[in-house]
């Protein structure tokens, strides 16, 4: 086993955050949240997402922060360290989490990069339904989702500061600055108006009732925020004890939300300035990746630059992203067998890959790991947390409070993860579960 005073640590708090806001930022944001949003109808499902977000996640995020820096450890040996052998599989079913979760994203990664080479050097396809079939699904997606993972696995072979906080520090400024570019650039088109009011004001309000769409609202703040199986719990173990906790998980909450907002200010002007609203009401998994490029395409040769940058901002989100996924199995094979981080990289990395071909084959069994892992593994994860932090470590207060100071908030923190969150997560569970298995069954007739 590595002995525990040998772990890296962050160059810098910035290079941490940016790490932290690059796992956060990903295709979760710019393409799962606006097309979640459009299948709910709109405003009543963001402001949903909001809610989970501030009372369920948030506290979660903390408590993942809580357990990865006072252990210094991955998942498995943090979750043994303070709770003993039996939490330890639940460490075990993290790092399952992460490495399914790491196979299938890697391959709609794979499609983003390229989109974004064809914009560059072909152009939008004349036929976005057919191009979108074709690159979706077979040798093609193959292809890409290898090369994808190939280049995760490069930087994350190269070590937390060495490659994965280098390449946060650079990418995740010039992410947000382009982010912020493209809704300028879409508030410019005439029509985008009925995008907007779509977006940010829900005429119907009944959804907010639904077990399922609230089910569908913590789902997303998970995913979103890269919680429930242990990935900013990983980032945390490799921070110092001066660091304060709580300010970092509040910007990095308000970074990620801030990023999925301006992505759908981007998304909807410019699908209903170009009268393309019907593709939206009719979301599904591939929608973004045929009613934008039919968008672009409309758009001329604008259109083909607006269109580069914002798959290339995908890109890069989902790099980020798929870097923390990887690490999570990375720094846990590493505690485990002691093995150095570039093998525990490679194996990791060809085996994610190789269990990923399914999901680049066949895009019904992708909806399927997709909404396994987000209903039922990151839900049942943040719930296991929950009740972890609230019930089995001891004082986990104190461990936040140190580089922060305790505040009075403190105890009602312990209180929402004992009580509140268990519950919540519970009842979504209890609807959520039946549905994913009935969904993935419907997938697969
Ligand atoms: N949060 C990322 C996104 O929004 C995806 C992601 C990275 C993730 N690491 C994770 C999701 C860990 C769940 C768990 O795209």
């Amino acid at each position: 086993m590595a002995v525990h005073q040998e772990r890296e640590h962050w160059k810098s708090r910035f290079g941490f955050l940016m790490a932290a806001v690059g796992s956060a930022v990903g295709l979760g944001n710019m393409w799962r949240f606006p097309y979640l949003t459009a299948e709910h109808g709109g405003a009543a499902f963001v402001i949903l997402y909001i809610l989970m977000s501030v009372f369920i996640a948030i506290p979660v995020l903390l408590a993942e922060m809580a357990i990865g820096r006072g252990a210094s450890r991955g998942p498995i040996q943090a979750l043994g360290f303070y709770g003993g052998r039996w939490w330890k599989c639940l460490g075990a079913v993290f790092v399952a989490a992460g490495f399914l979760i790491a196979s299938y994203y890697s391959v709609i990664a794979g499609w983003t990069l390229r989109y974004s080479l064809e914009a560059l050097f072909i152009g939008f396809p004349n036929d976005p339904v057919a191009h979108f079939g074709e690159i979706s699904s077979g040798w093609d997606a193959l292809a890409w989702h290898l090369t994808f993972m190939a280049s995760t696995m490069w930087i994350v072979g190269n070590g937390v500061t060495g490659g994965i906080e280098r390449t946060s520090v650079i990418v995740m400024p010039l992410l947000f600055l382009v982010v912020c570019g493209l809704a300028v650039y879409a508030a410019t088109l005439p029509g985008g108006d009925a995008g907007y009011a779509y977006y940010l004001s829900a005429e119907d309000y009944t959804d907010i009732f639904s077990l399922d769409v609230l089910a569908d609202a913590a789902g997303q703040a998970f995913f979103s925020l890269s919680l429930g199986m242990g990935a900013m719990l990983t980032y945390a173990s490799y921070l110092d004890r001066t660091t304060n906790l709580p300010v970092q998980a509040t910007i990095i909450a308000f970074s990620d939300f801030s990023v999925a907002l301006v992505a759908g200010l981007v998304v909807f002007p410019i699908i209903f300035a170009l009268g393309l609203s019907q593709d939206v009401s009719e979301s599904t998994l591939g929608a973004l990746f045929i009613t934008l490029p039919k968008a672009f395409l409309d758009l001329g040769v604008v259109g083909r630059a607006v269109g580069f940058l914002f798959f290339a901002t995908l890109v890069v989100g989902a790099l980020t992203s798929l870097i923390s996924l990887i690490e999570v199995v990375v720094a846990s094979t590493v505690d485990l067998t002691g093995w150095k981080r570039r093998s525990a990289t490679l194996s990791t990395g060809i085996a994610a890959a190789v269990f990923g071909i399914p999901a680049a084959i066949n895009i019904s069994i992708l909806d399927a790991m997709d909404q396994v892992a987000t209903h039922v593994l990151l839900i049942g994860g943040g719930l296991a947390l929950a009740v972890f932090t609230g019930w089995v470590m001891p004082e986990p207060e104190r461990e936040i409070a140190a580089g922060a100071g305790s505040y009075w908030w403190f105890p009602l923190w312990r209180r929402i993860l004992r009580y509140a969150v268990p519950l919540t997560l519970a009842l979504l569970m209890f609807k959520a579960v039946p549905r994913t298995v009935s969904n993935v069954l419907a997938l697969f007739p």
